[in-house]
């Protein structure tokens, strides 16, 4: 399977999205005194990279400071050229986070209304927040729940929704952290599927190995560290041999 980049959005009516550059220079981060990353250079220009290593090695963190969640203690993040430490609302437009557990992102408490909210905050006028939230609901299959209360959605739909809410602003790249660690194998599957089938550039944080087959790049952390940076079939082998 080829994590591909289809040219057209989720109704195939829009125009293909610009590209989103990330370049990290000498970027270290520490929580208090605890440095968790340490001088990780990188330029992220490819449709699909992958994010691996062991559980505190330093990838959530990594995710975050890709679009201004986290700014990093030392070093820079640019995002098209702006700084994610001043020129966070403008890289959040470009850059979408999804987290781990989805009810961390839902807000809202009907299905339409979480999706929504993003648009609303953003000032965007209410007809067109009705057909963009109606796009990404049919799209994401939750057109039968628009009404229905988010916190009642199984843990599949949840995640859905998440994305929906994060696709529904337009971002030209999103960031997964663990989409699929809390899902069951169906719901792994339909993720995979749904991220698989997106138009954005994406960056995806995951321990399952296998959904990144078709990536153009993996990053492998190891303390904080870039310890490996090449295709999947030069990363995932050497990882899982470190591993055994
Ligand atoms: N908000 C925080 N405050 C203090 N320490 C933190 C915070 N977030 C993460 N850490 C620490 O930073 C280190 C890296 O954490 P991070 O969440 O980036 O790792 P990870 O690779 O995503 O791990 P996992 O696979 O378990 O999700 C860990 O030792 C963690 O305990
Ligand atoms: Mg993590």
């Amino acid at each position: 399977m080829r994590w591909g980049r289809p040219g057209a959005g989720a109704a195939g009516t829009a125009p293909p999205l610009p590209r989103t550059d990330v370049e990290l220079r000498e970027v270290t981060h520490a929580y208090g005194d605890r440095t968790v990353l340490t001088g990780v250079s990188l330029t992220l220009t490819e449709s699909r990279i992958g994010v691996i290593g062991a559980n505190g090695s330093g990838k959530s963190t990594f995710a975050r400071l890709l679009n201004g969640l986290v700014v990093p203690t030392a070093g820079t993040v640019l995002v098209d050229g702006l700084d994610t430490r001043t020129q966070a609302r403008e890289v959040r437009r470009r850059v979408g986070f999804v987290f781990q557990d989805p009810d961390a992102q839902i807000v809202h408490p009907t299905v339409a209304e979480d999706v929504a909210f993003g648009l609303t905050n953003q000032g965007v006028p209410a007809g067109e927040i009705a057909r963009r939230v109606d796009e990404v609901l049919v799209a994401y299959g939750l057109d039968g729940h628009r009404d229905h209360p988010a916190h009642l959605l199984s843990g599949g739909q949840k995640q859905l929704l998440a994305i929906a809410g994060v696709l529904v602003m337009a971002p030209q790249r999103v960031v997964f952290d663990e989409p699929t660690t809390l899902l069951d194998l169906r719901n792994t599957r339909r993720v995979a599927r749904v991220v698989d089938g997106l138009e954005q550039d994406v960056v995806v944080v995951t321990h399952h190995l296998e959904l990144l087959a078709g990536f153009d790049r993996v990053l492998v952390f190891e303390d904080g560290r870039v310890a490996a940076d090449g295709t999947p079939a030069e990363t995932v082998p050497w990882y899982v041999a470190r591993c055994g």
